[in-house]
């Protein structure tokens, strides 16, 4: 009898060992381990203590082993630059074993770190997984980081080399890479011993002599490394996303666990089989990226697109279904903005019309809160379910998730649906006491987590209790806010930090607050996330200036666009900075951004108790009409 979605998450919570143990099979262990989930003592409980294996020999050398070298691994396809060009396992391995034999040249083994800021080209994968290859640590960086976020991420990992290609392309500029890289090496404290520059043709990089390595050069005469057996318990990458300061967190993934658990979700929650054509439309950049662009995708032996590009523009709104009818794509997997963004361009779906898209079979989304009408849109577009399902770099992999590879349940737009195997979701109030169906509160994860989930913060294992284990213990703090309703759906409502959700972008305010109080003539500001019909969120920054300065509010507030942009980069999509005489603030000086952001949405709000002065509201809201927000 197959197993329903229930006794999935049934048997999880109540033998996660076996339930785990089980779904180990699927990868290649060098050695196999002691414990599947070690004993309460150490935090967290890690899972498979004591094996042994490799990432990279699992996504790559044993599907050549077992006859999958002649079938496509990777199809790069970028209507950007109008390149197409399929990788199939047995030249990813080649091109991965040299690659890996390049960094080993370069001194780089097990442990060590490598920084990767590279586009989405099929390079970005071979290095990752070259990286894996050796044990060392890859830290991809997204090219719409500016120089020092990059510096940022270079000293926190000290990485020994960084990989980088000579530009990324976005519609209509090219953003040559290596003024940025060497502006990032200037900046840090760490230098690295090496950069492995991928040329480009749309941009050649200058090299620097001594330090900087082509990456053609040195691959023409590369010998191939083989696979460094590792711990299960190793850390296989770091991923750095916005934490409620300007300094990053250095997600840790490990390697045994991450395979286990990706596996289990290609065929569990996205129902696919190998051999099959999966799509996820994000960036490598981002942990989506990471785990189902690459990772994913590789080790359950499937093909994975990999796609530089945008859902309009590139060069319209019918990209996404070029690409599916193309490749044969079973599955597709992006971010509700993409959605909105074809929506916007081609409301009545003309350009789906015009391809086949008989293969496809369903349609994932995250990153941040699906709107309904989004969702139904894309259902009658595509006539196949839309399934909106929950996670974050921290987890790695679906916490929520309606499944395709078991009985579906109904689908509740709004709602990611029901925690997957071993997410045991509570949701509690401010003292840590479990509210009933249907009341919002902190969403939680009580512990120990699934395989695959972040063991630590690179370099911040402090950080990593307080900021997610402290306020409730005996729970993983999400650090969203929702309710779970009375047939155990969940909905995912805020964000109980600072966080904003940009375009699927994950942001930090405080973080755009700390570059806006650098400039002179700014005394005080916040930033807050307002409605965006496009992105989901864009920030609005609020800019109080110092007695006594005088120059046009137009300039500081230009001055103050242009320094987050450099600063932290045009990701961030900061474009508005408003100079306003004072911040609505409690009496004990907290600046209520809550209530400035439901203003800018034209919300309706509770007059705060503790307000100082209540008249201030009416200048925010006459400041942001003037800068075109707060009109319903
Ligand atoms: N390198 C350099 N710059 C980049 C970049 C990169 N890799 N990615 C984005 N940028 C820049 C863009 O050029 C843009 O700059 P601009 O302000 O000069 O125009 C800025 O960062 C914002 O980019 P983006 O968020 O892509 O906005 P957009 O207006 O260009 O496009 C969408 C809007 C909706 C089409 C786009 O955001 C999108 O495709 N979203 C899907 C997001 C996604 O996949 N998220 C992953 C989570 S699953
Ligand atoms: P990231 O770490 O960049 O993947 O961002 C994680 C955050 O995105 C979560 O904490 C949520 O706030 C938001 N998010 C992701 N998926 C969803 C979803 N399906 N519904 C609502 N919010 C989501």
């Amino acid at each position: 009898m197959t197993e329903t979605f229930d006794q999935m998450q049934q048997r999880a919570l109540s033998d996660p060992e076996g339930f785990w143990a089980e779904a180990a099979e699927a990868i290649d262990w060098f050695k196999p381990a002691d414990q599947v989930l070690a004993p309460e003592g150490a935090f967290p409980r890690r899972w498979f203590v004591g094996a042994e294996t490799n990432t990279c020999h699992n996504a790559l050398d044993r599907h050549v082993a077992n006859g999958r070298g002649d079938q496509a691994a990777i199809i790069y396809d970028s209507p950007i630059t109008g390149a197409k060009a399929t990788y199939t396992y047995a030249e990813m391995l080649d091109q991965t074993a040299r690659f890996a034999g390049v960094l080993a040249g370069l001194g780089v083994g097990k442990g060590d770190r490598v920084v990767i800021y590279m586009p989405m080209i099929p390079e970005t994968a071979v290095a990752m997984l070259a990286c894996a290859r050796l044990g060392a640590i890859h830290s991809v960086v997204f090219g719409g980081f500016a120089a020092n976020e990059l510096a940022v991420r270079i000293d926190d990992s000290a990485a020994k080399v960084i990989v980088a290609a000579s530009c990324g392309i976005e519609p209509g500029r090219v953003i040559p890479y290596k003024p940025l890289l060497d502006g990032a090496i200037d900046l840090a404290s760490h230098k690295p011993n090496h950069c492995v520059i991928f040329q480009r043709e749309q941009a050649t990089a200058d090299m620097q002599p001594g330090r900087d390595v082509d990456w053609a050069d040195a691959m023409a005469t590369a010998e191939p490394a083989p696979c460094t057996p590792v711990a299960a318990t190793d850390p296989l990458y770091v991923l750095y996303t916005s934490g409620t300061t300007g300094e990053p967190k250095g997600v840790v993934r490990d390697n045994g666990g991450h395979m286990v658990a990706l596996t289990w979700s290609m065929k569990h929650i996205y129902g696919m089989k190998p051999g099959e054509t999966y799509w996820a439309a994000s960036d490598v950049g981002w942990v989506v990226g990471h785990s189902y662009i690459v990772y994913a995708p590789l080790l359950y032996g499937c093909t994975t697109v990999l796609f530089e590009g945008k859902p309009v523009g590139t060069p319209d709104a019918g990209v996404f279904w070029r690409i599916i009818a193309e490749h044969d794509v079973k599955l597709l997997f992006t971010a509700p903005t993409a959605f909105r963004a074809i929506r916007r361009d081609d409301p009545e779906g003309k350009f789906l019309k015009q391809y086949d898209l008989s293969g496809l079979r369903g349609l994932f989304l995250a990153g941040e809160r699906s709107d309904p009408a989004t969702l139904e849109w894309a259902e009658a577009q595509l006539g196949v379910p839309v399934i909106d399902h929950w996670w974050q770099t921290e987890t790695g992999w679906p916490i929520c998730s309606n499944c395709m590879g078991y009985d579906l349940l109904e689908i509740k737009h709004g709602s990611p649906a029901r925690p997957v195997a071993g997410y045991d979701i509570r949701v509690l109030d401010e003292g840590g006491n479990e509210v009933p169906a249907g009341e919002i509160g902190a969403l939680v994860i009580k512990t120990p987590l699934p395989p695959g989930t972040f063991p630590t913060l690179w370099n911040a294992h402090d950080r990593y209790m307080s900021a997610y284990f402290n306020n409730f213990p005996g729970y993983y703090e999400t650090a969203d806010a929702g309710y779970i309703d009375e047939d155990g759906y969940i909905f995912v409502m805020a964000r109980t930090d600072d966080i904003i959700n940009v375009a699927g972008h994950r942001l930090s305010t405080g973080g755009m607050e700390e570059v806006l109080s650098a400039h002179k003539d700014v005394a005080e500001c916040a930033v807050v996330g307002v409605a965006d019909q496009l992105k989901g969120q864009t920030p609005v920054g609020f800019l109080v200036l110092s007695s006594g300065v005088n120059r046009p509010r137009e300039e500081i507030q230009s001055e103050c666009v242009a320094m987050v942009r450099n600063k932290i980069g045009p990701v961030a999509a900061f474009k508005s900075a408003i100079v306003v005489d004072r911040l609505p603030k409690t009496r004990s000086g907290k600046v209520l951004r809550g209530t400035m952001q439901k203003i800018a949405d034209c919300q309706t709000f509770k007059m705060p108790a503790t307000i100082d002065d209540p008249e201030i509201l009416a200048e925010i809201e006459d400041a942001l009409k003037l800068a075109g927000y707060a009109k319903a």
